[in-house]
């Protein structure tokens, strides 16, 4: 069985969702670890009342590595084979990237490369996107950089303020991220420069 270690930061709803696409039969995996960086992460409560491994290890005034290493060392404990990053606000350093080389994925509010960094919704809002969306990605060591796995995109409404847009966005990144959790459980991708493909 795929083992999954996701890390969070906040309310975990990706997570969740994540979670109700392996009760549901959709995902051929199980959730080893939830990791948060924040104590009062709602999606830490949300974890364990569903009974799941779920663990803060606190980031405040830790340095990088020395942070990623002691996350990396729950991963490995709990025998983790892929990493999936559900609204975790940090970068990663090379050394937790080179701990899963191509198997670590984000997701992130935005069509990359366009508006990454935080508040992605409200950027595109401010830049006047007509359409706007979300990006399933590889992680590397550059900030919501890596190969593109699944993007969804949404229209932008001329009544929309950054929470509708949000939320319109929200609705395709729980559908997106557990269809490209799957490709790549499935190993039936190759990346060539920085596509993904599928094969057979
Ligand atoms: C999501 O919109 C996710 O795409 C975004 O944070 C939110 C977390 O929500 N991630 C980033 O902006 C990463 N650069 P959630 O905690 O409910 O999953």
């Amino acid at each position: 069985m795929n083992r999954l270690g996701i890390l969070i930061s906040g309310r975990g709803s990706n997570f969740e969702a994540i979670a109700d696409s392996i009760g549901a039969g959709k995902l051929d995996a199980e959730i080893a670890i939830v990791i948060s960086n924040n104590p009062n992460a709602e999606g830490l409560r949300r974890a364990q009342q569903r009974g799941l491994r779920a663990v803060c290890v606190r980031s405040r005034a830790m340095e990088r590595e020395a942070y990623d290493r002691l996350v990396v060392e729950k991963l490995r404990a709990e025998r983790v084979d892929l990493v999936c990053l559900a609204g975790f606000m940090r970068l990663l350093s090379a050394y937790f990237v080179g701990e899963f080389p191509q198997r670590i994925l984000n997701i992130h509010p935005s069509l990359l490369p366009a508006f990454p960094g935080l508040e992605a919704q409200l950027q595109a809002l401010e830049h006047g996107v007509k359409h706007s969306g979300c990006t399933v990605h590889f992680v590397d060591e550059k900030l919501d950089a890596g190969p593109i796995i699944a993007q969804a995109t949404v229209p932008v409404l001329d009544s929309d303020d950054e929470g509708a847009l949000a939320a319109r966005i929200l609705r395709e990144e729980h559908r997106i991220y557990t269809e490209a959790i799957r490709l790549v459980l499935s190993g039936k991708y190759r990346i060539d420069g920085r596509r993904v493909l599928p094969t057979q």
